[in-house]
Formats: structure tokens, sequence, C-alpha cells
């Protein structure tokens, strides 16, 4: 499954935001966005996800245009999405938080079991966490939480918004880890990671997008 924005224009408050961005995600990928504050990287996601409406330009997924389509849609074709403020449900156990989205979509039970150890598998230190409050997560797990959130729905394409961004050095580490099991244990996934700071990113990435004032300037590939 690809996803191919072609020209994707988006404007808020009348102020153009995006501008004639074009890009092709692959499955197996994991692209990095990098850019300053203001860049676009947030909207780039919303956009994605269908919670920014676009005023010009395609997403082809699969050769169909999914751009008018309503958000809830998005999900339901694959798209998971960890917003850079979480919102982890705090009267919800961990557990509950993360499967709540699938039930929603009236995953099957089976189907969520199954979701749930893939996720596991990639990121265990999820495991501890599973009976906890929602409301009793420190900064850190509860970007665990909302990476493994957005990986229950997200069978194709995660979007993870600034996911190093105030993680403690062991636990940034850990979080590079995860991204990396995901390659073997998830190896259709492609995953958009945005970042201020590239340094962040524990080389998670094989490809590095710099968006700077609303438009991809250039992309260099790592070969993995
Ligand atoms: N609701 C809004 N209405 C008007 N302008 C907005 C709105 N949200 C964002 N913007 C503007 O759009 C531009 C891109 O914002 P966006 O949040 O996508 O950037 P970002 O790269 O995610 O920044 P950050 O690193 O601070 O998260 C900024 O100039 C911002 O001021
Ligand atoms: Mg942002």
């Amino acid at each position: 499954m690809t996803l191919k924005i072609e020209s994707m224009n988006v404007d808020l408050a009348g102020h153009a935001v995006l501008r004639d961005v074009s890009v092709a995600l692959e499955p197996g990928q994991t692209v990095a966005v990098v850019g300053r504050n203001g860049a676009g990287k947030t909207t780039l996601l919303r956009s994605i996800m269908g919670l920014a409406r676009l005023r010009a330009g395609r997403l082809l997924l699969d050769g169909e245009d999914i751009a008018r389509q309503p958000a809830a849609r998005r999900a339901a074709s694959g798209f998971g999405y960890a917003p850079e403020d979480r919102v982890i449900v705090p009267t919800l156990t961990v557990a509950q938080n993360i499967t709540l989205p699938c039930e929603v979509l009236r995953v099957p039970a089976g189907e969520i079991r199954q979701r749930l150890d893939g996720v596991l598998a990639s990121v265990p230190q999820l495991q501890a966490l599973l009976p906890r409050s929602g409301a009793a997560l420190s900064g850190g797990q509860g970007k665990i939480v909302a990476l493994a959130r957005a990986l229950m729905v997200g069978t194709r394409f995660v979007l993870l918004d600034e996911p190093f961004q105030g993680l403690a050095p062991a636990l940034a580490r850990q979080y590079g880890d995860s991204l990396r099991r995901l390659r073997a244990s998830h190896p259709r996934l492609c995953v958009i990671v945005t970042e201020s700071n590239a340094s962040l990113l524990e080389g998670v990435q094989n490809q590095t997008l710099h968006i700077e004032r609303g438009q991809i300037e250039l992309a260099s590939e790592v070969s993995k």
C-alpha cells in the first residue's frame, strides 16, 4: 500500500501552511520529517489523517484519492496517529486505552489480541504498563502508550508526532529500539516520524524529508 501525496496544499486560517507537498510513502519505510517549529510537521500528519482539509492536491492510496473521505475512514483504512499531546484517557487502564480505538472500529476480539501480541513483541516495555491507570503515567510512559495505541489501528501507516521530544536519553533509546524492532515484526508497515531536532531520531529512519515553511525541501536516503 503506497500513499502518494500529490501537490498537497493546506491552508489554516487563510494562510498557506503546506505548499505543493508531493511525497510517496512506501510500505516497509521509516520516514523522518524534520523541520523547525512552525514548519508544518503537525499539519502534514493531520492532513494525512484527514484532520485538516486539503485546499488542493490528492492523497492517493493505491490509486484511490482518499483526500476528501471523512477522517473516521482513515483509521479503518489502517492509519494510526500518535499526536504530540498524546491524549490518554485517565479513567481507563492502559490496556483499555490501547484497545478502545479497535473496539470502536469493531475489530474482532481475537484480532485485537493478535495485534496486541504483535505490538508487545516490538514494545515489550508496554507489558508492565497494561494494568495501570491512564492517569498514573509519566510523560515517557505516555509516549509508549500513544505509540502502542497508534500501532493497534495503524496496520499500514503509523504517524508519530515528535515522539522523541522531551524523552530522557535512556527512554529515547528504548523508543528507538522499539521502532527498529517494528521493521522486523511489521515489515509492510510505513512509519512517519516528525522531529524538529534530527539528532534525537536515534537513526531509526531510512529516509529523511526536510520540511521548511510548508514545503518539502529535499529528501535524503539512507539505505538500511
Ligand atoms: N489552527 C491554526 N490556525 C492558523 N495557523 C495555524 C494553526 N495551526 C498551525 N498554524 C500555523 O501553521 C504553521 C505550521 O504549524 P504546525 O503546527 O504544522 O508546525 P510544526 O512543524 O508541527 O511546529 P512545532 O514544531 O512547533 O510542532 C505555523 O506557522 C503555525 O503558526
Ligand atoms: Mg508540531
